[in-house]
């Protein structure tokens, strides 16, 4: 099947970011959220950062013409019924998500692909509340997502060999490049990154060393772009929190086991950038 036009449903940060990428590369997408005016916000953030790259001569205006034109904004998954993929890019929420994928297997045509962006959720458990689980999957994008090369394809135990190698040719021309995982707790990625930042937690809580002392030192000391208490702050504690219970419930071996330190932040509504406060402190420009 030849893919030129995409769902995402969800306008936060994934989502845009995922859009962003899509329409850069030729891709028709709509863009749907729980209304058509916030499709049309995660949109209106798109424009800026392509305009963005506009004045830093890293994009030409026709090329940044030509993705707004092939973005636009829809009241809700029904109007998904004519895209050959969806991705979905909402919240990490199991409910919401198997709903969702309920609805959007009503409303898509029989062929489409559909695709989830979670980073822990496994996709067997989506994929089962579908007519069509060989055509379920798991695309998980890193964040920033114009910027991160690495997209994780996440097989479900029922996804066919045909949607894997249609959503890999899908990555590869949003100019990406895949890996491949089991449909095991946290996949890849945040198998080993989760306990990496939940150690950086507890030696922080052991008082090992101070937050800027552990992200020092790993930055420069193992060349990570940025310390591993940053990046849990970049990516949200409660979503960190998310997974690595994820890892504890579905392993069911206590080596990952959350740090009480990151349930004590989580608790007080200490989630990183998005809300002001985590590790570090936040202007509302979010440095
Ligand atoms: N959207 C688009 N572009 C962005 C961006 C965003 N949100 N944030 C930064 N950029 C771009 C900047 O515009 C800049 O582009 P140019 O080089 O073209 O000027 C470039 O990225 C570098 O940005 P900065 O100079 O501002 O800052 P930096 O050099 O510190 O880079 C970073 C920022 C790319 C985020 C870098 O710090 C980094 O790679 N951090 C690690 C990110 C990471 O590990 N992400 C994965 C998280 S795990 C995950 O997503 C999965 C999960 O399930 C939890």
């Amino acid at each position: 099947m030849t893919i030129q036009s995409i769902g995402v449903l969800g306008a936060g940060q994934m989502g845009a970011g995922i859009a962003h990428v899509a329409a850069v590369a030729g891709l028709d997408v709509r863009v749907a959220d729980a209304d058509r005016a916030r499709a049309q916000q995660g949109i209106d953030g798109i424009a800026k950062r392509l305009q963005r790259l506009v004045d830093k001569e890293r994009m030409t205006p026709a090329a940044r013409d030509g993705a707004l034109a092939r973005l636009v904004a829809v009241d809700g998954i029904a109007d998904f019924k004519d895209c050959d993929f969806v991705v979905e890019a909402v919240s990490e929420n199991e409910a919401l998500k198997r709903s969702l994928f309920e609805q959007l297997d009503a409303a898509c045509k029989p062929e489409a692909i559909l695709a989830t962006n979670t980073s822990s959720i496994p996709i067997t458990r989506i994929a089962a509340v579908t007519r069509r689980p060989a055509q379920v999957i798991g695309m998980h994008f890193m964040n920033p997502v114009p910027v991160m090369k690495l997209i994780e394809v996440i097989r479900g135990i029922a996804t066919s060999d045909e949607t894997t190698a249609a959503t890999v040719a899908l990555a590869e021309r949003l100019g990406k490049v895949t890996v491949t995982a089991r449909d095991m707790p946290g996949f890849i990625i945040n198998r080993v990154l989760m306990p990496m930042i939940n150690e950086a937690v507890y030696a922080l809580y052991e008082g090992i060393g101070t937050v800027e002392d552990i992200d020092t030192g790993m930055k420069l000391g193992t060349n990570q772009p940025m310390g591993p208490l940053t990046l849990a702050d970049f990516i949200g504690l409660d979503t960190c929190l998310a997974i690595m219970n994820v890892l504890h419930t579905g392993m069911g071996d206590t080596k990952y086991r959350p740090c009480p330190l990151l349930q004590q932040y989580v608790d007080a509504g200490w989630l990183g950038r998005k809300s002001g406060r985590g590790f570090y402190t936040y202007g509302a420009d979010g440095r």
